[in-house]
């Protein structure tokens, strides 16, 4: 359903013409997050191919440290709903996934051999499970994406990660991270390519630059804004360092000891 070019898919992001073409590239280019999504199923196959999609990123060690729940019974979806600040995607997705951080798979299979698979009380195994997790969800929206599907991440399961935890049935070692709403972008779906920063702020040759500016970004942004109806004076820069000022943390505030307590970060 949607079509930009790579040529316009760069565009969109950089908002300069990039003097190249690279179709191939163009997919992945063009995404954005879909909100809207029309009452069309995604089937078993499907999701099936999705997940294996998934399973097939790397992941260190092979230690495959991630799980995911698929969420479909409408009285937990609209408990997701609610938990997230009632975000309206999570209601009408076809499917609704919670990607976990796993720990618990590993040390039944450890305990299996006489192991006790300490280690994964190290820091070093937790940041292996998010990133197995990250990894593998990211690939799934690819595909799903290669196949005209819409994906949106929803973070905010972690407002409350005891009761996200408790809907999804939880044990010690899994931890959850983020959703993932999964369906067909509704008819004259009105999302839109976000612009990015500019590659030279992201994209450092041989050492990193600490002066790297995001003020062109700020100036590149306001009209994205102002065609979503926010307000353009809000500047990215505002509007981002107030998103990590402290004082917004929707729950996520008590994410450390969570973790520690379910047995992630301890060391
Ligand atoms: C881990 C993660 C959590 C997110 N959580 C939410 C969320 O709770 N609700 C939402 O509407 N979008 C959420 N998003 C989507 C981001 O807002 C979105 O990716 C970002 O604004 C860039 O827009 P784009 O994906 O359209 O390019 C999340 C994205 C990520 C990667």
């Amino acid at each position: 359903m949607f079509s930009e070019s790579f040529a316009e898919a760069w565009r969109a992001r950089y908002g300069v013409d990039p003097g190249f073409e690279l179709p191939e590239l163009a997919p992945f280019l063009r995404h954005r997050s879909v909100r809207d999504f029309a009452p069309e199923p995604i089937g078993e196959r499907t999701l099936s191919a999705l997940i294996a999609a998934a399973q097939s990123a790397s992941t260190s060690s092979n230690l495959q440290l991630w799980s995911v729940v698929s969420v479909d019974a409408p009285e937990s979806r609209a408990a997701f709903a609610e938990l997230a600040g009632n975000q309206r995607q999570i209601l009408s997705a076809a499917r609704f996934l919670v990607f976990c951080a796993d720990h618990h798979r590993l040390r039944r299979a450890g305990a299996r051999v006489g192991e006790d698979c300490e280690g994964l009380d190290y820091a070093e195994f937790g940041l292996m499970a998010f990133l197995d997790a990250a990894l593998a969800a990211e690939r799934l929206v690819c595909a799903a994406e290669a196949l005209g599907l819409g994906a949106c991440y929803i973070g905010a399961v972690r407002n409350d990660l005891q009761r996200s935890s408790a809907l999804l049935g939880l044990p010690s070692g899994v931890a959850p991270l983020f959703g993932l709403c999964l369906g067909w972008p509704e008819a004259g779906c009105a999302a839109e390519i976000k612009p990015r920063l500019d590659q030279a702020v992201v994209w450092h040759r041989e050492r990193y630059d600490p002066q790297a500016e995001v003020a062109a970004y700020d100036e590149r942004m306001r009209p994205f804004y102002v065609s979503q109806g926010m307000k353009g004076e809000v500047t990215w820069s505002m509007r981002s360092a107030r998103r990590v000022d402290g004082r917004h943390m929707t729950g996520r505030e008590v994410l450390k000891a969570f973790f520690e307590r379910v047995g992630f970060w301890i060391r």
